[in-house]
C-alpha cells in the first residue's frame, strides 16, 4: 500500500460483518482512529455499534475488508496479542464475569496470558485500585456486587491486560449519576494521564458532550457521521438519519441560534459565556 500517513493505531477498511444467521450487521465501514483520541459510538439500538467494537478488538472477524490493529490484521492475529492492543468491555458485564471472586476474575487476563505470578498481582492489584476496588473487595463474589461494582470489576479485569485501546460498551447504562461520572473520570484519567484510547458505547448524549472529543454515529449497519463532537452535534441532517438527539444545551443553543448562539455549543458553560459576550458583559 502507497501511504504516506502515518498509520492509523486502528484502520477499519472496506469492513463488513455478518452473523451466522445471516444478518448483515455492518456494511462498508471505513474508519481510522488514532492513538490518543476519545471517541464516543452512538446510534440506535441494533445499528451496529455492539457488532462494531467486537470486531475492533479481533472478537469478530470481518465478513469482507479488514480491521488492522497496531500493523496486525485481526484475521490473522492471536486472541492473546489483541488482547493486549484492544481491550473490550461487555455492554452487560455479566456476560463477561465467570470467576468465583473478584481477584481470580481481575486476574484470569493476566493469567491466561501467563505472566509470571508476581506481574499477576501486580497487574490486579494495580487495575483494582485504579476503579476504586480495596482488598476488602478481593475475595467478594461477583454474583453479590451492585451492577455499578460489577461494571468496575469488569473494567478492571480488562485494564489488568493494559491494553493500549480501551472500548467500554454503555460504562453509565443502569447507574446513577454519581457512579456514571466516577466511571467516566477514571475512563478520562487513563486518557489524559496514560494516554490509552477511549471509545465508549453509548446512548447518554450529554456524556457524550462532556468527554468525547470525536463522535462516531452509526445507522443501519453504516457509518453516518464522524467528526468533532461539536460539528456532528450541530450537522443536523445527518444526525436526524442516526435518530439521535443532540443533548437539549446543544439543541437550545441551536433554536437560539438566530440570537447570535453558536449551534456547536456541548455545554451550559459555553451558553453562559456566549450569553454575557452577547450582552457585553
Ligand atoms: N448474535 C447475533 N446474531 C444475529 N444477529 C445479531 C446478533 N447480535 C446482534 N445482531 C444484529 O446485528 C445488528 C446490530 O446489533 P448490535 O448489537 O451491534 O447493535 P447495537 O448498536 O450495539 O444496539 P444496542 O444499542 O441495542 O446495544 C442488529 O440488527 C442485531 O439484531
Ligand atoms: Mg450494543
Amino acid at each position: 500500500m502507497n501511504d504516506t500517513q502515518p498509520a492509523a493505531y486502528i484502520s477499519v477498511q472496506h469492513m463488513s460483518y455478518s452473523y451466522p444467521d445471516g444478518t448483515q450487521a455492518l456494511r462498508d465501514i471505513d474508519l481510522k482512529i488514532d492513538r490518543g483520541e476519545f471517541i464516543a459510538l452512538i446510534g440506535q439500538n441494533g445499528s451496529g455499534k455492539t457488532t462494531l467494537s467486537k470486531c475492533l478488538n479481533g472478537l469478530y472477524k470481518p465478513s469482507r475488508g479488514a480491521v488492522i490493529v497496531d500493523g496486525l490484521d485481526t484475521r490473522s492475529t492471536s486472541i492473546v496479542q489483541m488482547v493486549r492492543r484492544v481491550g473490550y468491555v461487555f455492554q452487560n458485564p455479566d456476560h463477561q464475569l465467570f470467576s468465583a471472586n473478584v481477584w481470580d476474575e481481575i486476574a484470569y487476563g493476566p493469567r491466561n496470558i501467563q505472566l509470571p505470578a508476581d506481574e499477576v498481582r501486580a497487574r490486579v492489584e494495580e487495575a483494582a485500585a485504579i476503579v476504586g476496588l480495596t482488598s476488602d473487595d478481593y475475595e467478594e463474589h461477583p454474583f453479590f456486587l451492585t451492577k455499578g461494582m460489577r461494571q468496575r470489576v469488569a473494567i478492571a479485569s480488562i485494564l489488568a491486560l493494559q491494553p493500549h485501546a480501551i472500548i467500554v460498551d454503555e460504562p453509565t447504562t443502569g447507574q446513577d449519576i454519581p457512579q456514571s461520572l466516577e466511571i467516566m473520570n477514571f475512563l478520562q484519567r487513563l486518557h489524559d494521564e496514560q494516554g490509552h484510547i477511549i471509545i465508549i458505547v453509548t446512548h447518554d448524549m450529554p456524556i457524550v458532550a462532556r468527554y468525547a472529543k470525536r463522535v462516531v454515529a452509526m445507522g443501519q449497519g453504516q457509518v453516518l457521521a464522524d467528526g468533532p463532537t461539536a460539528e456532528v452535534f450541530a450537522n443536523t441532517p445527518a444526525l436526524a438519519q442516526t435518530f439521535v438527539e443532540p443533548p437539549q444545551i446543544t439543541q437550545l443553543a441551536q433554536r437560539a441560534a438566530h440570537l447570535g448562539f453558536d449551534p456547536r455549543t456541548l455545554s451550559v458553560d459555553e451558553l453562559v459565556q456566549q450569553y454575557l459576550a452577547l450582552h457585553d458583559r
